[in-house]
């Protein structure tokens, strides 16, 4: 994966906002969908400029968002983090495929339904030694925000992909709601006690408030109906 640059960081803040620092590119990005609307793309439509530092909101209920308005204070915002520090590799498990293996750490699941073409990704993995299955599977795996799903190769190894350093606002419109930050390309991320969370390609954080893995989504922006209204 492209590397980032050295001073990008993020840091959760306790109850608050996420500190960013190091000039992180902050871009748009909206689930294309197919005519059945099934997830299979996705589209920037915005790019802001966000400068050195800012700080994105965390609560959900800021006014200026993305960014924190302070409305978490008044708001008495309870932003515990709940999620623990195991690796990907502790987190996930394995299902076996004809010449792949493709992980799966469900907790961290974002709900960007990019894993359910073709009767689910978790079943395409049987049909692998079909070359046509298998690019479905590298699409469907590579595409999932959050990275729960790793798939890999029996002799090359991980496919992951290439993605610039950034931090994405994930749009679902045809949810009707707003996601995650999508955090690209291996930024480092620090809870509220300062201590680092595996540097991954791939992680989602909860930008509404109400996930029960903090500071990671777990999907529950889709229950709540959150927008980012712009
Ligand atoms: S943004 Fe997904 S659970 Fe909060």
């Amino acid at each position: 994966m492209d590397k980032p640059d050295a001073r990008m960081r993020i840091s959760v803040v306790e109850d608050g906002p996420y500190a960013v620092r190091g000039g992180v590119p902050l871009v748009r990005l909206e689930i294309a969908t197919n005519q059945e609307g099934e997830s299979v793309g996705w589209r920037e439509v915005e790019r802001i400029d966000a400068g050195d530092r800012y700080r994105l909101c965390r609560c959900g209920h800021s006014a200026e968002k993305p960014f924190c308005d302070g409305t978490h204070a008044v708001e008495g915002f309870d932003g515990t983090e709940t999620a623990g520090h195991e690796s990907y590799a502790e987190q996930s498990v394995p299902i076996e495929g004809p010449g792949v293996r493709l992980s799966d750490a469900r907790r961290l699941c974002a709900e960007a339904r990019f894993c359910d073409r073709a009767g689910g990704l978790w079943n395409l993995i049987e049909r692998c030694d079909d070359p046509d299955a298998r690019d479905l599977a590298e699409e469907q795996a590579t595409l999932c925000p959050s990275g729960r799903y790793v798939l890999a190769d029996e002799a090359t190894g991980p496919f992951e992909p290439e993605l610039e350093p950034s931090i994405a606002l994930v749009e679902d419109p045809s949810l009707g709601v707003s996601g995650p930050l999508w955090v690209r390309g291996g930024i480092p991320i620090k809870d509220s006690d300062g201590v680092a969370y595996e540097v991954r390609n791939r992680v989602t954080l909860c930008r509404c408030g109400a996930s029960g893995n903090k500071p990671f989504c777990d999907g529950s922006h889709i229950k709540t109906g959150f927008r980012d209204e712009r």
